[in-house]
């Protein structure tokens, strides 16, 4: 087990070492095209300590698209501001099918596996489309709250690369719809929902937004009032949640909660301890970044530092 007297600048040098014979391995996503013109080697990493000492490796100041890293923020805003009511819209179980299948739907009678799924993040797109005065700016100001940092923005290009290829997610949204689970129209809540996932952030960045589910503190701040008990209920659903039909495998290699998107980053926290994100956009087949899972794997086994 690591303490404060950790070096964790040499700790950090040491995992991307380790790193090496994974470099090169799975390619960016290329179903959003704009996503595929992105560096597939790069590779940043944050760590952040609740205590403030920050410790960053390679391209962890640029900022990337942050996908479905979003679905946290906005699962925490619309939990926030609606409460428990949201589950009776999308359910809190791992799917074990990939982010963005139709299966369940059906099965289910359109109520979503889970938030952070595709369809429950439509859902949850949707609470918020009804409950925030300006869900553009306001979600955008919960973010920059988070992290300190008020140029966060949408990235126009990446949103409208998506809409044009949007099939799948415009087909979940008109099923949510068939079944009475959207208030609102299928393409207005696609386009705020793809707006949320084309949020830039760096990994510096989002390890300071996810202090938030590090703290676990009352979270004082203009859209949600998020209680420390449901605090906790979002980190648990990062925990089984957050990788999608890998979640087991997340849990079992790393043993955090965190969230994947297919820009190629991963954010996670040791709740009381720190958070941590980490961007490289070479994606395995479940749309997961490799060097991204591979880092987080060595840093909670090498310094001891995971919640198992
Ligand atoms: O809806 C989509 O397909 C993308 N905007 C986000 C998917 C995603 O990031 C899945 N995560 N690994």
């Amino acid at each position: 087990m690591t303490n404060s007297k950790t070096d964790y600048n040499k700790l950090l040098s040491g995992i991307v070492q380790e790193l090496k014979p994974y470099f090169g391995q799975g390619q960016q996503a290329d179903y959003i095209p704009e996503l595929a013109n992105v560096d597939p080697n790069k590779f940043g990493i944050s760590l952040a300590f609740l205590d403030g000492r920050t410790f960053t490796y390679g391209d962890s100041e640029e900022r990337f698209s942050i996908q479905s890293i979003s679905k946290v923020f906005t699962t925490a805003a619309a939990f926030g501001l609606i409460g428990k009511k949201l589950w009776e819209r999308v359910d809190i179980e791992p799917s074990g099918t990939p982010f963005n299948s139709l299966l369940q739907l059906e099965q289910e009678q359109g109520i979503p596996r889970n938030p952070f799924i595709n369809a429950g993040a439509l859902v949850v797109t949707d609470v918020l489309m009804s409950n925030l005065n300006d869900p553009y700016a306001d979600m955008l100001n919960f973010v920059r709250e988070l992290s300190g940092c008020s140029s966060i923005e949408y990235n126009q290009v990446v949103v409208d690369s998506e809409l044009d290829t949007a099939y799948r997610n415009a087909a979940l949204a008109y099923y949510l719809k068939s079944f009475g689970n959207l208030d609102n129209h299928p393409i207005e809540v696609l386009k705020l929902y793809i707006h949320y996932c084309s949020i830039e952030m760096s990994c510096t960045e989002l390890a300071q937004a996810f202090h938030l589910f590090a703290r676990r503190n009352r979270l004082d701040c203009n859209i949600p009032d998020l209680t420390p008990s449901q605090l906790k209920r979002l980190n648990a659903l990062m925990q089984t949640c957050g990788f999608y039909d890998e979640s087991g495998e997340f849990s079992f290699l790393v043993g955090l909660p965190g969230k994947s998107g297919v820009g190629g980053g991963i954010a996670a926290v040791y709740p009381d301890f720190y958070s941590v994100a980490v961007w490289s956009p070479r994606l395995n087949e479940k749309g997961n970044s490799i060097l991204g899972m591979k880092a987080l794997e060595l840093l909670t086994s090498k310094s001891g530092l995971s919640i198992f």
